[in-house]
C-alpha cells in the first residue's frame, strides 16, 4: 500500500529534525497557506526550522516557485526579444535601473521592470520615479506589457497579484526573526522577479554597510545561490557584487536621485554612478544576445548616451507612464526643497569613510524615505554627499549639503550626516565598485544540494 502522504505538522516536523528534502512537499505547504488550510504560526514554526536547517537548492526552486504560481506569472511573449531584468539588492542612493533601463531598451533588449519602494535604509526605485510629475507606477499586466513592447522598457511597482506568498512570508519573518536566511532570501527575490515574465536576470548584489549583506562572505554565498536557484529555474542568471560601504553617486533622496540618474543619460553623472550602470549594462546587453561580450556592450551602451537615445528611451517611457517627459532634458522640473544647510569639515585631512549606513537613516528621518510600509515619502528633500572616500578636505569645506523644508527641525540630522564622515590623515585603501562576477559556470554548489 503506498504510504499516505504526509500532513502538515509531518512536514513542519521533517524540516525540524533535518529529514532530506522534499521538494513536492514545499508545493504543499505554499499551497496549504495560501488557501487557509495552514495557519500563520505554522508556517511561522516552517520558516524557523528552515531558518536552522536550510534549504537543499532543489528545494529552493520548488519554494520560489510555488511562490511565484500563488499569484499572476505576467505574459510577455507578445514582446520579441529576450527580455532581461536587474535586481539590486538596495543600498544608499542607488539610482542606477532609472538610467540602466532605458539605455539597454536603447541597445535593443526589452527590460520588464518590477520596481521596489524603499523600506529601512535603503531608497526605492518607486520612489524616485513618483517624484516625477503625474509617474503612474502602478500599472496592469496588459498596459505593463504594451509599454515593454512599444517603448523596450517599463517600470511599475509591485502589485498585489505578484507572488502574494511572498508578502505573507515575508510579513511572517519581519516579526519571527527568520529574514536573514539565504535560501528564504533567494525565493524571496526569485519568485516575484520571474513573475514578471523575463528571460535573463542581472543581480547587483551590494556589499557594505549600506548594503542588506554587509559582509563579503555571505553577500558571495547569497550570490551564488541566486545564480544556481535562478539558472535552475530555467532563466539565464549573472550576478555581480558591488562596493555599498559608502552612498552611491552624490545624491541621496528621491528627486535628486531621479536627476542624477538623468545626468548619466546625457553623458554626465558621478563616476561610480556611470560605472555600476555600465557594468550591469553590458551584462544585460550580454544576456540578451544583443553583444557577444562586455567590451563590445559597453561601447554599445556608451553610444546610446553620447547619441541621447538611452534619454529618447527614458522620456517615452515616462510619457507613457503619464509623467511628464521634459524633465529627463530639464533636471530643474523636478522638486528640490529650498532650504539648504551645509556639513563642513572639521580638520584638513582626506576622507576615509562615508557611512552609508548613517547617510541612508539620515534620509530617512528628512522624510525621503520610510521606516513603515504605509508611511508616504517627500520627494524634494534629501542629501547631497560632495565628498567621496579618498577626497581631500580643508577644515570648513562642504562635506555634504541637507536639502530640508524645515531647517531648524533638520539640524541635530545634520550632526547625525557630519558623524557618518571619517576624516583621516592617510587617503584610504581604494575599493573597487565591482567586488566579483558570479555566473552558472563559477557559482560553487551548496553543500548537501539536492
Ligand atoms: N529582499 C526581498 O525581496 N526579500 C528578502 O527576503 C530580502 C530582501
Amino acid at each position: 500500500m503506498p504510504a499516505a502522504p504526509a500532513t502538515l505538522v509531518e512536514i513542519i516536523a521533517a524540516k525540524r529534525d533535518g529529514a532530506p528534502g522534499d521538494p513536492a512537499a514545499i508545493e504543499r505547504l505554499v499551497a496549504a497557506l495560501m488557501s487557509g488550510e495552514l495557519a500563520d504560526y505554522q508556517m511561522a514554526a516552517w520558516l524557523m526550522a528552515v531558518f536552522f536547517r536550510g534549504l537543499s537548492d532543489a528545494e529552493t526552486v520548488a519554494l520560489t516557485d510555488a511562490m511565484l504560481r500563488s499569484g499572476q506569472v505576467l505574459d510577455l511573449s507578445r514582446v520579441p526579444g529576450i527580455k532581461v531584468d536587474k535586481h539590486s539588492t538596495g543600498g544608499v542612493g542607488d539610482k542606477v535601473s532609472i538610467c540602466l533601463a532605458p539605455l539597454v531598451a536603447a541597445c535593443g533588449v526589452p527590460v520588464p521592470m518590477v520596481c521596489g519602494r524603499g523600506l529601512g535604509h535603503t531608497g526605492g526605485t518607486v520612489d524616485k520615479l513618483e517624484a516625477i510629475e503625474g509617474f503612474r507606477a502602478q500599472l496592469d499586466a496588459s498596459d505593463f506589457a504594451a509599454i515593454v513592447e512599444r517603448v523596450g522598457c517599463c517600470m511599475i511597482g509591485q502589485t498585489a497579484e505578484i507572488a502574494p506568498a511572498d508578502k505573507r512570508m515575508y510579513a511572517l519573518r519581519d516579526v519571527t526573526a527568520t529574514v536573514e536566511c539565504i535560501p528564504l532570501i533567494v525565493a524571496s527575490i526569485l519568485s516575484k522577479k520571474l513573475a514578471e515574465g523575463i528571460d535573463a536576470l542581472v543581480l547587483d548584489v551590494k556589499v557594505g554597510r549600506g548594503a542588506f549583506m554587509k559582509d563579503a562572505g555571505a553577500a558571495r554565498a547569497l550570490a551564488e545561490a541566486l545564480v544556481r536557484v535562478g539558472t535552475r529555474a530555467g532563466k539565464k542568471v549573472v550576478a555581480l557584487l558591488t562596493d555599498m560601504d559608502a552612498p552611491m553617486g552624490v545624491a541621496v533622496g528621491n528627486a535628486i536621485e531621479t536627476a542624477e540618474a538623468f545626468d548619466v543619460l546625457a553623458g554626465g553623472g558621478p563616476a561610480d554612478v556611470v560605472e555600476c550602470t555600465l557594468a550591469l549594462g553590458a551584462e544585460m546587453l550580454v544576456l540578451g544576445g544583443k553583444a557577444t561580450d562586455t567590451a563590445g556592450a559597453r561601447a554599445a551602451l556608451r553610444a546610446a548616451i553620447a547619441s541621447g537615445a538611452g534619454a529618447r528611451v527614458a522620456e517615452r517611457m515616462i510619457e507613457a507612464q503619464g509623467g511628464d517627459p521634459r524633465v529627463v532634458a530639464d533636471r530643474a522640473r523636478l522638486a528640490r526643497a529650498a532650504e539648504a544647510i551645509v556639513v563642513v569639515a572639521p580638520r584638513d585631512g582626506t576622507v576615509a569613510r562615508v557611512d552609508a549606513l548613517a547617510v541612508g537613516l539620515a534620509a530617512v528621518a528628512m522624510g525621503a524615505g520610510r521606516s513603515r510600509a504605509d508611511q508616504p515619502v517627500d520627494p524634494a528633500v534629501g542629501i547631497l554627499v560632495e565628498k567621496r572616500p579618498g577626497d581631500g578636505v580643508r577644515a570648513g569645506e562642504p562635506l555634504a549639503r541637507l536639502l530640508v523644508r524645515d531647517r531648524s527641525a533638520a539640524l541635530p540630522i545634520a550632526e547625525r550626516v557630519r558623524a557618518a564622515f571619517t576624516i583621516d590623515d592617510a587617503p584610504p585603501a581604494p575599493r573597487p565598485l565591482v567586488l566579483d562576477r558570479i555566473d552558472d559556470r563559477s557559482s560553487t554548489p551548496a553543500a548537501g544540494s539536492g
